[in-house]
């Protein structure tokens, strides 16, 4: 990271001239000292396009232009750092956040002598929001043949698939690695590997955009003349009335418990939502059932 042309390409210079494999411009952190660095600057394309220009005038190495997630769409900066010479795109950074007030004293956490600071938010909470972001690069079809590196919140093999079906060709773990130590790393590669061979993948170059397909941006694609009414395991369920509250206080009033405390849907009232399902604590509900015409 450089604060004017000068040092963005002397930066990239010296890092290829000291060994670097490949350079990653950092566009995007939200913990700057002073204002107009990181995440302002990846907010403002002209500058993400003139500062990954000023970076490849200084190397031959491929160039990762890493985008912020604090804007609405980073198509703009992607397509801006492409203009600039950049061989790919790394996403998330973290998450410009609060993470809480205290009651006692009204300072906001972490409370640094009595202040505190916006800070950026990471780990398996934005994963979400990153695996959004990732299939927002990964479809723009001006940025075809990029490389994207995927990152915020991998923990598990799964997490990091799930990121490479969305275009992600590389990943990138920080927080994790935090918490848990590098040996996690084993454990994403040795799962990935089985996942791999269990679908008869050669490479893992082959799932990269597999998921693209299915996602929209917006909801309108979805359709809405069907439904899948969930179905309720009376047999493992243990009548705790989560899924009767949920319907009742947040859903449809579709569920109401028996004299066994065993719950009943009311077809008529049920929207297939399925906040039921995701409230069942012993997974008693099922959303796989076969989809109904509504006409029917
Ligand atoms: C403590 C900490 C320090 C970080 N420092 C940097 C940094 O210097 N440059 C950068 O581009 N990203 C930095 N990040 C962002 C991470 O590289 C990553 O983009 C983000 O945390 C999301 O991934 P994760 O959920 O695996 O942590 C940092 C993240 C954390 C938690």
């Amino acid at each position: 990271m450089g604060q004017n042309d000068e040092e963005w390409t002397e930066l990239a210079r010296q890092c290829q001239e000291n060994g670097a494999d490949a350079l990653e411009l950092n566009f995007s952190c939200p913990n700057m000292m002073e204002e107009g660095l990181g995440s302002d600057m990846g907010q403002v394309s002209a500058l993400v396009e003139r500062f990954t220009a000023a970076a490849r005038r200084g190397t031959s190495i491929p160039i990762l232009a890493k985008l912020t997630p604090n804007v609405a769409s980073m198509s703009p900066a992607a397509e801006a750092a492409l203009s600039g010479g950049a061989d790919g795109f790394s996403a998330i950074n973290t998450i410009k956040s609060l993470m809480a007030v205290n009651p006692d004293t009204y300072v906001s956490s972490p409370d640094v002598n009595g202040k505190s600071a916006v800070g950026g938010y990471s780990g398996n909470a934005v994963k979400p929001i990153a695996l959004r972001f990732v299939a927002e690069l990964g479809q723009n079809p001006k940025l075809r043949n990029m490389h994207l590196s995927g990152m915020g919140g991998v923990e598990t093999w799964q997490d990091a698939l799930e990121f490479m079906l969305l275009g992600a060709g590389s990943i990138q773990v920080t927080t994790a690695v935090m918490q848990y130590g590098y040996r996690i790393i084993e454990d994403l590669k040795s799962g990935l590997a089985y996942y791999l061979q269990t679908k008869g993948f050669k490479q893992v170059g082959d799932v990269v955009g597999l998921g693209l397909d299915s996602v929209s941006a917006t909801t309108d694609v979805l359709e809405r003349e069907s439904i899948v009414y969930p179905k309720f395991d009376r047999k493992t369920c243990i009548g705790c009335g989560r899924c009767e509250i949920s319907c009742m206080d947040g859903g449809h009033q579709a569920i109401r418990m028996d004299e066994r405390r065993r719950p009943i849907l009311d077809a008529k009232k049920c929207v297939g939502c399925h906040l039921c399902v995701l409230v069942c604590p012993t997974e008693s509900i099922g959303s796989s059932g076969k989809r109904i015409s509504k006409n029917d």
